[in-house]
């Protein structure tokens, strides 16, 4: 196999190709049909929070546009679409449920069925209700009850048609980064806030998964970002304690709890100060380990980490967002990320497919009771141009999808049980503090027309994902 020659052996039949997207990135229609204010909406209206001042009341219209959207991805010929549903939308304020915005997922459900393509549900992107945050948000516990009570709802309108039930999208970004760095939503930074946000949202999906197992869910599941955590220098103790916390912080905090219904040892030491023991009452960790039967694996880059001042001049992290503001290193804000020299992508993000590979052999290896593995998110965002021909030909995207791709199936020759694969993201969409700027589709919207164009990245994962599921 040479890089030039992706081969299609390693994938198992059966194997899930896919695209996601999340609701607040595509949908708009941010006040209609009853939807009210998602922390997203609040916080992009506060200048400064996001590039360019962008928001995410328009987005890429799929609110309005979805038949459109999906008949896109039969075209690509996906297996399955993974979206979020907005819990703004399904309950606004947090308050009542609005069968109006139920009805949206319901007609989406029914359009991807009737176009052949499996429903992928994730319950969590991001998207608390302003009314929730306005009591607390996810440093107050409540929230994790009425995420249970809003997961019931809609595992009561779409349990009969979806199958696969995914609780939390990267519950570090939503907890880490939104009550730590204050670089996403709701913009807080204050490390007591961002430790209780963590435990919260763990309680909230281990009450999740226990409510829609009750309920007769079968393929219940998390998304963690999980990456690498290289120390620079190995022999350096200062690099390899540096190392540790990231891996803490990033990794372990995570897979641990979730997996085998404990937080790491040292992560409570380390955590201490900021009250994680006190949040932890008794049954707690019983609940958050309950057994989940996939874990959905989100990666973009993994991580060379020092813990000396970074000298390199061009820290090999990319940084968090439009206007970084704290650490969400909690403890750890020391932590630098030297560069590797490595060609990046336009977040500035190092480009390292074998990383994909290391992970996902390391995280079969160090956890025997890991469930099936599915890679639900992994992509990359280049500066695209239409061209005169009304092509995408953004070879840089290709290469780094058709890159990943082999290194998931190197994972999975070496003994990983990966079953699936979904690209971020099916269109080009709100990138969160970035704004529009950055674009992660393999469909380009025009985002003064809406007009979508299928990339030439788009053609190249359809041509794949079609050999591989022929079997040549
Ligand atoms: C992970 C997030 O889940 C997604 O919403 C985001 O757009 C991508 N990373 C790219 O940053």
């Amino acid at each position: 196999m040479t890089k030039n020659t992706p081969t299609t052996d390693n994938f198992p039949p059966g194997f899930i190709w896919g695209s996601a997207t999340a609701a607040a990135q595509v949908e708009g229609a941010a006040w209609e049909d009853g939807k009210e204010d998602s922390v997203w909406d609040a916080f992009a209206r506060i200048p400064g929070n996001v590039l360019n001042g962008d928001t995410p009341a328009t987005a890429v219209d799929h609110y309005h546009r979805m038949p459109q959207d999906v008949a896109l991805m039969k075209q690509l010929g996906l297996d399955s679409y993974r979206f979020s549903t907005s819990w703004a939308r399904i309950r606004p304020g947090g308050r009542d449920v609005n069968p109006k915005g139920l009805d949206f997922y319901s007609r989406l459900v029914d359009e991807l069925l009737e176009a052949g393509i499996l429903p992928w549900l994730t319950l969590y992107h991001w998207d608390l209700p302003q009314g929730l945050e306005d009591a607390g948000g996810w440093a107050n516990r409540d929230t994790a009850y009425r995420f249970a009570e809003y997961a019931q709802d809609v595992y009561a309108a779409l349990g009969d048609r979806v199958r696969h039930w995914t609780t939390f999208n990267e519950p570090f970004c939503s907890s880490l980064l939104g009550y730590g760095s204050g670089v996403h939503a709701p913009g807080r930074q204050d490390p007591r806030a961002a430790v209780a946000a963590v435990h919260h949202q763990h309680l909230a999906h281990g009450m999740a998964v226990t409510e829609l197992r009750e309920l007769g869910a079968e393929q219940i599941g998390i998304t963690l970002n999980l990456s690498n955590s290289i120390p620079r220098d190995p022999a350096d103790p200062v690099d390899r304690e540096a190392a540790r916390l990231f891996d803490s912080l990033q990794n372990r905090i995570f897979l641990e709890p979730i997996l085998r219904g404990a937080y790491p040892e040292d992560s409570l030491k380390d955590l201490e100060p900021f009250g994680l023991h006190d949040l932890i009452r008794p049954g707690d960790m019983e609940t958050i380990g309950a057994p989940i039967d996939f874990l959905g694996v989100n990666h973009y880059h993994d991580d060379l980490i020092s813990g000396h001042p970074d000298t390199s001049g061009a820290d090999g992290h990319g940084g968090g967002g439009a206007r970084p503001k704290a650490s969400p290193w909690v403890g750890a804000e020391h932590i630098t990320f030297p560069s590797r020299g490595l060609p990046r992508t336009a977040m500035n993000w190092e480009v390292n497919p074998d990383g994909l590979r290391k992970l996902l052999v390391r995280l079969s290896q160090e956890y025997p009771e890991l469930p099936p593995l599915y890679i639900t998110e992994n992509g990359a965002a280049y500066d695209d141009v239409v061209s005169g021909e009304g092509t995408v030909p953004d070879a840089d995207r290709t290469r780094f999808i058709l890159d990943h791709v082999q290194a998931v199936g190197a994972a999975i020759e070496q003994g990983a049980d990966v079953r699936g694969y979904f690209v971020w993201s099916l269109l080009d969409n709100f990138e969160w503090s970035w704004g529009y700027e950055k674009r992660f589709g393999i469909i380009h919207v025009d985002y003064q027309t809406q007009v979508r164009t299928i990339k030439d990245s788009g053609l190249a994962y359809s041509r794949f994902a079609a050999a591989a599921r022929n079997g040549n």
